[in-house]
């Protein structure tokens, strides 16, 4: 447990794009190992906290996603355009109520994506290594969100985060789904701590129809074929094509050593026009109802994986397909080695 909480205070982790919060008031809500952390628009500025009332500690935000106002619903305390706005604020007398603020955490930016971090130990751009050109990239192609779910992996945290890093499994537990796409061996490429995988696609049908679509999109960076990236310690991001991506957060559970706060955003890239917007449509809200699928399978093979299943101790037995998890768990022994080893 120890490790996740570590590993959550000393990285940056992606947690939104720009357009997923683009009005006053739209936040989004996080459970992760220290606790719920906001990601809000502030009158268009961003700004993350541990969704707690600075006066008393209530919590503020009630759900994952939504447009609110940040305001405590017990005496109203209200922080707006940077500011706490405090009732009755002469009535506190022999306190610093000045000194009265959300307990804050740092964001910076990768293009348009968002990365929250609580003690980050390197600036933003030296943890993502090379990794940033793709970001940056992709980034600069997304219009919105389309989807998005959040549940309790019922498993720890690094079984999630394997499952999610090697496609060895695609052909048994995702056989009328991901297993379509026939995607072939691929290419692994690692930035630092973080790891990309550009596989073609081998089903000749479906890649036609995905460069017919094209047409419609206005997009100026795309891989034709898979790509994943990962962004240790917690974070994907999957495409298909470049037409849409899937964001995938896997957060250590706060008191819970055997489950994973699982949260998934399926964002769109731009559309040419209103036209073409009505045609991709039904491919978008299809997506979306596969990729549903896909973490459904996913969680019903992560939750028959006991917690001690896992170590991050090398794999004994290691596929071509299971290099990532070869890297991660070398990140996750040199974050150990600064721990204490026995304490994940
Ligand atoms: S606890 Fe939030 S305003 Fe008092
Ligand atoms: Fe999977």
């Amino acid at each position: 447990m120890k490790l996740g909480i570590q590993l959550f205070r000393n990285y940056w982790h992606m947690v939104c794009h720009r357009n997923e919060l683009p009005n006053d008031g739209d936040f989004i809500r996080f459970k992760t190992p220290i606790g719920d952390v906001v990601v809000f628009n502030d009158c268009g500025n961003y700004i993350a906290f541990d969704n707690r009332c600075a006066h008393r500690g209530t919590f503020i935000y009630l759900t994952d996603f939504g447009n609110q106002a940040n305001t405590c619903k017990y005496h109203g305390w209200t922080f707006k355009s940077g500011n706490l706005i405090i009732p009755a604020f002469e009535q506190f007398k022999g306190c610093s109520i000045n000194k009265a603020d959300l307990n804050r955490y740092k964001l910076d930016w990768c293009g348009d994506f968002l990365f929250l971090g609580v003690e980050p130990q390197s600036d933003l751009y030296a943890q993502l290594d090379g990794a940033v050109e793709f970001i940056e990239n992709i980034s600069f192609n997304i219009s919105g969100r389309l989807d998005a779910i959040t549940y309790e992996y019922e498993c720890t945290w690094p079984i999630a985060v394997e499952n999610a890093l090697e496609p060895y499994h695609i052909g048994m537990v995702h056989p009328g789904t991901l297993a379509n796409l026939k995607l072939e061996d691929g290419l692994n490429t690692f930035y630092g701590s973080n790891s990309v995988w550009q596989a073609p696609l081998g089903d000749d049908r479906i890649k036609k129809q995905l460069t017919r679509l094209g047409t419609f999109l206005n997009i100026d960076y795309a891989y034709q074929g898979y790509m994943s990236i990962f962004m240790f310690p917690f974070t994907m991001i999957s495409s298909t094509f470049g037409y849409s991506y899937s964001l995938q957060n896997f957060f250590p559970h706060q008191s819970r050593h055997d489950r994973t706060n699982f949260m998934s955003r399926l964002l769109a890239c731009h559309v040419k026009d209103e036209r073409a917007q009505t045609i991709m449509q039904p491919f978008f809200d299809s997506t979306a109802k596969v990729n549903r699928i896909i973490f459904e399978e996913d969680h019903s093979i992560c939750k028959i994986m006991p917690v001690d299943a896992w170590s991050a101790d090398p794999l004994i037995f290691m596929s071509d397909q299971e290099l990532k998890i070869s890297h991660f768990r070398d990140m996750c022994r040199f974050n150990l080695n600064i721990l204490d080893k026995n304490n994940y």
